[in-house]
């Protein structure tokens, strides 16, 4: 299997699964305890039928939207994600050239394998840096500092996070970092050659966000002891308050899922709110978001922009997130299986598959752009 035989979300993680070894499938395959929130997540939207227009003049179809202030050429951005290099050695590069190609948005996680200054040197498509809220207050205001310094214009608080999840596929192979791989994941690192081969012959890896707090060697401090020491637990709205007005551009909070939430963060000034369950990486039993999104859109709306994640492969998905009233989707795994199959050249692909999807999608739905959407297009199942 190639690439170019890779026509959708199924095929880039099949060929993801060819290539990488099933540890690293797994982490980023996997969901929490019953992984029930992770099939739901695209079974909710499944669940929702579109209604078209016809005779609607589509000849030219707008893709744009402005979310926190930022221009996106499409209404899909590169949601931040973890470890990137360790799926394929392009890593964030690949990502973040993705982006820029498709003059969208992209994220860079605190526990991203390139600096987020790198990164912003090399596109100028918006970049929203994914922060954990930690227990000394002079280390965040540091990292928005230098987030600040580097030109990065969102700031998105991931708040689903509180404490790790439960993600048992990852326990069986040993993964986590610094990794101990079990007796059977090692044989899979076997099987999968020009995945090691890739990872030795590249720059070593590093989490350039973090690198004075975690040593990947294991000398000072694993992933999983970063979050149960130098996370915060205590987090409130109050600190989240202080770290909105402290950075004063784009502020959003990723990981919300009430709409009481959602109404405390247009109090406290957020530009922005991500409805997401963590790919249902984080509580297992929540509520898909996409389920959430007419509630949430109904409650703040009006005060900030609603975007949301979790379970989107497809243009029509986005298009019906569209409808219900998101502003934007982020995508995962969408783009993450594409990584580590091919890097960049995979990660563009799936780009480009995403962009002939909603242009063929919008034009069937009659849409000429995103504001021609409404929730007269979809009904329940
Ligand atoms: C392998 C993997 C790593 C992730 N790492 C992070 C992270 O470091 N920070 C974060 O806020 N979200 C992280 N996420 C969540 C994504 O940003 C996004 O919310 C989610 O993947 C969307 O769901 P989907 O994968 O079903 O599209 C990660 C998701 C995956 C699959």
């Amino acid at each position: 299997m190639r690439l170019t035989e890779c026509h959708n979300f199924k095929d880039f993680r099949e060929l993801a699964r060819r290539r990488v070894p099933g540890a690293i499938f797994d982490y980023i395959d996997g969901g929490a305890d019953d992984e029930v929130s992770k099939r739901r997540n695209a079974a909710a939207i499944e669940a929702c039928d579109l209604v078209p227009n016809i005779l609607r003049g589509v000849g030219q179809v707008d893709l744009s939207v402005t979310v926190m202030g930022q221009k996106l050429a499409l209404p899909v951005y590169l949601s931040p994600t973890a470890l990137q290099r360790v799926f394929h050695p392009d890593g964030e590069r690949a990502t973040g050239a993705a982006a820029a190609k498709f003059g969208t948005m992209f994220g860079v996680s605190s526990l991203g394998t390139v600096s987020l200054g790198e990164m912003r040197r090399a596109h100028s498509t918006p970049q929203c840096y994914q922060f954990y809220f930690h227990r000394d207050r002079g280390l965040n205001r540091a990292m928005m500092q230098s987030a600040r310094e580097a030109g990065v214009e969102v700031m998105m608080l991931t708040v689903d996070s509180i404490t790790g999840g439960n993600r048992e596929r990852d326990k069986r192979s040993g993964f986590g970092i610094p990794f101990r791989p079990k007796v059977g994941a090692l044989l899979d690192f076997a099987l999968k050659p020009l995945w090691g081969l890739n990872y030795l012959t590249h720059e070593r890896l590093s989490l350039p966000q973090l690198d004075a707090h975690v040593n990947l060697g294991g000398t000072t401090m694993s992933i999983s002891r970063y979050f149960s020491e130098m996370l915060d637990p205590g987090m409130n709205w109050d600190d989240v308050a202080a770290m909105v007005a402290e950075w004063g551009g784009p502020f959003c909070l990723k990981g919300v899922m009430s709409s009481q939430d959602a109404r405390r963060a247009a109090d406290i000034g957020c530009a922005g709110i991500v409805l997401s369950n963590h790919s249902g990486r984080q509580l297992d039993g929540t509520r898909a978001p996409f389920d959430q999104l007419a509630e949430v859109v109904d409650a703040v709306g009006d005060r900030l922009d609603v975007m949301v994640d979790g379970g989107f492969t497809r243009g029509n998905h986005v298009i019906k997130a569209l409808s219900m009233g998101a502003k934007a989707v982020g995508l995962g795994s969408y783009y993450l299986f594409a990584l580590a199959a091919a890097g960049q050249p995979g990660v563009e692909r799936a780009m480009a598959l995403m962009q002939d999807e909603l242009v063929r999608g919008m034009k069937l739905m009659g849409a000429r752009n995103v504001a021609d959407l409404s929730r007269e297009n979809l009904r329940p199942h």
